[in-house]
């Protein structure tokens, strides 16, 4: 990307992260992130704010509301749903790993097995199934496998209100390390995800308005050129922008981000497939 471009000052970028004082738990952190959304943007509710970049402008929300559903939406639910179904070669398939085959599952993911002592995404569970029946995993930075069967899954609660939970001393401190990475600065250019999601939303980055930290879980997959991008995808994608190494696809560190960001999102509908701007040179 080229600074000269930017309509943020980088050095604004670099001031402080404003770390959040400690606070006792997620659910005070989730409070205080969501009234400073508030306080700074009280025309838009928390609904809003999950339409990302388009919840603070006004050509990119036209063009959004033009291409709802994401073109591409059909086809990538379609292409999940015949993975779903597929039968394993043992008769099984993904969707009788899960109950109701898999209906309004998904806004209590991530979640903290107990019994495993981790984490547990979507695709974490999705390939937890396939390895249980011998079937080869999917790549979960995959678009046209994982993307596609996340597409389907998250359809099938659409409209339900996520709903994640944080209710023991283990979780939390998956949580807090989810905070921890987002406010850590990482990479080349030396931000941390807050210093542009927290400090900035809603500034215009380049040629595009930063999305704010509530209810960027919501609307996932997202639909980019037809493809649909899972939000583990798109935080690759800003930490690749960020100079950093982006984490591995279905890494732990990526799914402690998903748990953070998820948290946040809590109480807001899922409305995934949702259109987000193709990814250009220069642009976020
Ligand atoms: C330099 C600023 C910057 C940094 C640092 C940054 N992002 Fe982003 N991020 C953006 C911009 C701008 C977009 C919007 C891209 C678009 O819609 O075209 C975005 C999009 C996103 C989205 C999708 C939101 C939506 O609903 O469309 C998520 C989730 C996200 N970033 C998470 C992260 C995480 C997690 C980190 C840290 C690992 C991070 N970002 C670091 C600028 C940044």
């Amino acid at each position: 990307m080229r600074f000269a471009e930017l309509r943020l000052p980088v050095a604004l970028l670099l001031a402080a992260v404003l770390p959040l004082p400690a606070l006792a738990g997620a659910e005070d952190v989730r409070r205080d992130i969501t009234s400073r959304m508030a306080a700074q943007f009280p025309g838009l509710s928390p609904a809003d704010l999950a339409g990302g970049s388009a919840a603070f402008d006004a050509g990119r929300r036209a063009e959004a509301e033009r291409n709802a559903p994401g073109p591409g939406a059909a086809e990538a639910i379609e292409a999940g749903q015949r993975i779903w179904k597929r039968k394993f070669a043992n008769g099984r398939s993904l969707a009788g790993c899960f109950p109701n085959g898999g209906r309004r599952i998904a806004a209590a993911y991530p979640h903290y097995d107990r019994r495993v002592k981790r984490l547990v995404t979507l695709e974490t569970a999705v390939n937890q199934c396939l390895k249980t029946h011998g079937e080869p995993l999917l790549d979960a930075g995959d678009p046209d496998t994982m993307g596609a069967v996340l597409a389907y899954l998250r359809t099938l609660s659409q409209g339900r209100k996520i709903a994640i939970s944080v209710s023991s001393p283990q979780a939390e401190a998956r949580f807090e390390e989810g905070r921890r990475l987002y406010f850590t600065r990482m990479g080349q250019r030396n931000y941390a995800c807050a210093s542009c999601h927290l400090n900035h939303a809603g500034r215009f980055f380049g040629d595009t308005a930063i999305p704010a930290p509530v209810g960027s879980a919501a609307q996932w997959p997202h639909l980019r050129e037809g493809r649909p991008m899972t939000l583990q995808m798109r935080v690759r994608e800003c930490l690749e922008r960020m100079g950093a190494a982006a984490f591995p696809a279905g890494s732990d560190d990526l799914a402690h981000l998903d748990y953070f960001l998820s948290y946040l999102s809590n109480g807001i509908e899922i409305r995934p497939n949702a259109w987000r701007a193709p990814l250009a040179p220069g642009h976020w």
